[in-house]
């Protein structure tokens, strides 16, 4: 894993969104990996800006969103199909047939979770996966005690991501109880993952998925067996990191570094 941390989110997610970009720019037509969450919206907008200013196209890219919370209707202002399209896609040219988001309306659960599977390999695989994290360490609906090599299916959300998601909602008990999530197996396939934390709330699952032992626990810890993750984190999120002088010496020596 290589952890860089960033002074300030909006340098974190400038940092992001443009590896992102630098991977587009490098296979135009590669399958992008995305999530939801407030984490992402500055690398979203990011980018958004980088497609304006000519710097990044979509019209080739696919993407495959992590997962879908079961039961609200696409339209539903928490549904993750409609944050995208708010906070994203309707601001880059990426062709709609190419946007795939799991279903939480399907009446075919298991059909449908197993169709998204074949659907990325069909795609060519995720070339670059980007990550939140949970305050309980889960990646994508991946919570506690989910199996590492899980694949896409329906999950029943934790009390403490409920808990935390109530935020976007007019009311606790309207957060649903059920996702749609691609499985740690998944997403251990991309072929490249960034994941991004910011603010102290997400200091002990950062810790704890860098740090810590691989564990079913904290799903975001088999990451540590995936050989091209990067963590984009700003100072708060870094906060309990043990090894911090580590990283930040082999990000100020990696050659081509910037001397700030
Ligand atoms: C969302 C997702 C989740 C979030 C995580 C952090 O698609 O997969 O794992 O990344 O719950 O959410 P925020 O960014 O809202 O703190």
């Amino acid at each position: 894993m290589e952890v860089c941390i960033y002074r300030a989110y909006e340098e974190m997610s400038r940092a992001a969104a443009q590896l992102v970009a630098d991977v587009l720019n490098a296979k135009p037509n590669a399958v992008l990996g995305m999530a939801t969450g407030s984490t992402p919206l500055g690398v979203y907008q990011e980018l958004v800006k980088l497609h304006q200013k000519g710097e990044v196209d979509f019209s080739h890219v696919t993407t495959f969103n992590l997962d879908e919370y079961v039961g609200l209707p696409i339209t539903h202002e928490q549904s993750y199909h409609h944050f995208m399209h708010e906070n994203f896609f309707r601001h880059v040219n990426i062709p709609p047939q190419n946007i795939h988001i799991p279903s939480g309306t399907t009446t075919n659960y298991r059909a449908f979770c197993e169709w998204y599977e074949k659907r990325i390999v069909e795609c060519g695989g995720i070339d670059i996966q980007i990550l939140g994290i949970g305050s309980d360490g889960h990646i994508a609906f991946n919570e506690p005690t989910s199996s590492l090599s899980s694949r896409t299916r329906l999950k029943t959300l934790a009390k403490q991501t409920i808990d935390d998601n109530a935020r976007f909602f007019d009311k606790p008990e309207d957060v649903p109880i059920y996702a749609i999530t691609m499985g740690v197996g998944t997403i251990m396939e991309s072929k490249r993952i960034v994941l991004l934390a910011n603010g102290a709330k997400k200091d002990q699952a950062v810790a704890a998925a860098v740090e810590g032992p691989v564990t079913s626990m904290i799903t975001a810890s088999a990451l540590q067996m995936h050989p091209s993750t990067k963590m984009f984190l700003d100072e708060p999120a870094a906060g309990k990191l043990k090894m911090r002088e580590y990283y930040d010496w082999i990000q100020y020596h990696k050659p081509g570094a910037p001397r700030v």
